[in-house]
């Protein structure tokens, strides 16, 4: 049975041309158009019967829509990070505040730096980039954390792109679509691997709702190849947002609805 599924997400920032860019050259972005195109992402995830918690922009913060990594998020815990990127740390606060009402909050503390965006979970293992944004301590007091909980967690170095999640995605049916040439893949020993083609590199962030594998309309390659596989693909226009180094994972925050018993929770 479908369990209930929230997903945090918030409303693009004015400033959003001020972003943090680590990959990828300046372009100029549509305001109106990527929030536009927001919109239409938050309307596909409530098609797929999510339930949307859409916080206020934050004006100040360019990045702040990408709520994807602030926080981790598990059925049990919330973790607050320390994002890598020190302009985007202020964002943690509000969105601290909106995952209180739905789980108990831990913080990662210095040195630790970790983005949300680095973390990949498959069931209980839980793959973490070693990455521009996260270092050793973080995944290191991202595992501690975890380890009670009994997920495994596993670091993966990432090279020449932002995040892991950049490079690969679980997308379900122990399939990871991944760009072997940012990651080690023998770190996925065991999970099928789908390769994304030669002409669509970045295809490899995907967002799995329910049993449908979201990606950005411009890889058809890799929805085609994905629906050969068996997988069931929705599509998006994420024009704009990618011009921000963002990908269909960055802007929401997905988690298990139903509260945890609080003996669950062991409080
Ligand atoms: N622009 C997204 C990031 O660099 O964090």
């Amino acid at each position: 049975m479908r369990r209930p599924v929230t997903a945090i997400t918030r409303q693009v920032s004015a400033s959003i041309n001020n972003c943090e860019l680590s990959f990828h050259a300046r372009q100029p972005i549509d305001v109106a158009k990527a929030m536009a195109q927001h919109k239409a992402y938050e309307d596909c995830l409530a098609g797929l019967g999510v339930r949307i918690v859409s916080l206020p922009a934050e004006p100040e913060l360019p990045d702040a829509v990408f709520v994807e990594d602030p926080a981790v998020v598990v059925d049990e815990v919330a973790v607050i990070s320390i994002m890598g990127a020190p302009s985007r740390r202020p964002e943690a606060s509000s969105l601290a505040e909106a995952l209180s009402h739905y789980r108990p909050i831990k913080f990662l503390v210095e040195p630790a730096t970790l983005d949300g965006g680095d973390v990949l979970r498959a069931g209980r293992f839980i793959f973490v980039g070693l990455s521009q944004r996260t270092n050793q301590e973080g995944i290191a007091q991202l595992s501690d954390m975890f380890r009670v909980y009994d997920y495994q967690v596993q670091s993966v170095e990432v090279r020449g792109c932002l995040h892991l999640k950049s490079a690969c995605s679980y997308i379900g049916n122990d399939t990871v679509l991944v760009n072997r040439s940012l990651i080690d893949a023998e770190r996925f020993r065991g999970f099928e691997l789908v390769d994304v083609p030669d002409e669509e590199p970045a295809a490899a962030n995907a967002l799995l709702v329910q049993d449908v594998v979201i990606i950005p309309a411009s890889f058809p390659k890799t929805r085609a190849l994905l629906e050969q596989r068996g997988f069931r693909v929705q599509t998006i226009d994420l024009s704009e947002l990618q011009k921000a180094e963002a990908g269909v994972t960055c802007t929401s925050l997905i988690f298990n609805h139903e509260a945890m018993a609080a003996e669950d929770r062991g409080v």
